[in-house]
């Protein structure tokens, strides 16, 4: 699958721009503040329904709109063309697909599969399980067709739980054997994708940091019990605080070095290569269960690596041969080879070159 074109109206800098990319390799260059980024952004608000630099879509529409839209055409593994659309106003957001809208974020993210890497990944590695959670179920969401169903059931009844536990507790447990067999679907699913990734993992890690890290699959609540007996003994305190506190909503993949937490241990520089090792891996993990091969966005790949490690991040995802769309301050960058296309990009102008 890749994007065949993409238009975009009313994005931050950018009023409206229209491109043709390439099924390889197209670059987009210009000068800092340019509107390289946004371009990206609107690509990623295709398959995900939001931006990789906020969770805020208000900042995304150009001062002085009350709208941006951005319309991209996917060409499919069996080479038709699908039209995605997606459009926010201050308080609304709308994604279509050929025209009907999107039923779910996951619908999205099968329709076109895209990954980033940008200079913000470290914080996969550094911030909150929230994070690490949202990167594993997108690509669970793509490996196994059945768990987006089983996925949006149990938020729906873990937001009715906890709606419960503010206005009447007692009520609250009646939502437990649903939420708890629902809740160990998913925590098998993501357990079955963190223990397929260990082999891309150690390769993707070896190759592109030589540090010794592992992943290490943590499901949101305790090892020896059923998460209907963890909702049961958690109930005392759910009540108190009014929230649920076992269930797989809980999850992370703890990143550790030796031992410790990989981001009390590690530089930024190298909890980058550790996001970007993480990234890789998953990408080839789907690759190989899916045949699909998702987009991966480059945002100024070169400008917090260097020599070496620049070196082995090229050939990791020279490796992938998915569809690249990579930013660059420089018309002449090669770094993955010669582009197909080439855009500059001016004051939120785009430009074929
Ligand atoms: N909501 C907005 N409306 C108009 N301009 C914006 C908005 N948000 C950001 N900008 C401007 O758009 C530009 C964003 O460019 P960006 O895509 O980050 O550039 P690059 O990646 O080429 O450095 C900046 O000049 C910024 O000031
Ligand atoms: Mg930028």
């Amino acid at each position: 699958m890749s994007l065949a074109e993409l238009t975009v109206s009313h994005l931050r800098c950018i009023e409206h721009a229209e491109l043709e990319t390439s099924p390889g390799l197209t670059l987009i260059w210009g000068d800092n503040g340019s509107g390289k980024t946004s371009l990206l952004e609107a690509m990623f608000l295709l398959g995900r329904g939001r931006s990789f630099r906020t969770r805020n879509n208000e900042r995304l529409i150009q001062r002085g709109k009350d709208h941006l839209r951005v319309i991209g055409r996917i060409r499919t593994t069996s080479g038709e063309i699908r039209t995605l659309g997606f459009e926010a106003t201050p308080t609304s957001t709308t994604a279509r697909i050929a025209g009907r809208p999107a039923q779910s974020l996951a619908e999205l993210s099968n329709a076109f599969p895209v990954q980033v890497i940008e200079p913000g990944i470290h914080r996969l590695v550094e911030e909150g399980g929230y994070r690490r959670r949202r990167w594993m179920d997108w690509a669970v969401f793509h490996v196994e067709p059945l768990f987006i169903d089983t996925w949006v059931r149990y938020t729906r009844a873990l937001k009715q739980r906890n709606a419960a536990l503010k206005i009447e507790a007692a009520q609250a447990q009646a939502f437990d054997p649903e939420l708890a067999r629902l809740g160990e679907l998913i925590a098998e699913s993501r357990h079955r994708f963190v223990t397929r990734l260990q082999p891309y993992w150690l390769d993707a890690v070896a190759a592109l940091s030589g540090l010794e890290v592992d992943l290490h699959y943590l499901r949101g609540w305790g090892q020896d019990q059923t998460l209907l007996e963890a909702l049961t003994a958690s109930r005392a305190r759910d009540e108190a605080r009014h929230v649920t506190h076992a269930g797989p909503h809980r999850a992370d993949i703890a990143v550790r070095i030796h031992g410790r937490p990989a981001r009390e241990v590690l530089s930024r520089g190298q909890q980058k290569l550790v996001a970007v090792a993480m990234t890789v891996a998953q990408l080839r993990l789907l690759q190989d269960l899916t045949q699909t091969t998702p987009t991966l966005l480059l945002d100024d790949p070169a400008a917090e690596l260097d020599g070496e490690r620049l070196q082995r991040f090229i050939a990791q995802v020279a490796s992938l041969r998915c569809q690249l769309v990579v930013t660059s301050l420089h018309p002449e960058s090669r770094l993955f080879g010669t582009p197909e296309r080439t855009f500059h990009v001016v004051q939120g102008r785009v430009q074929p070159v």
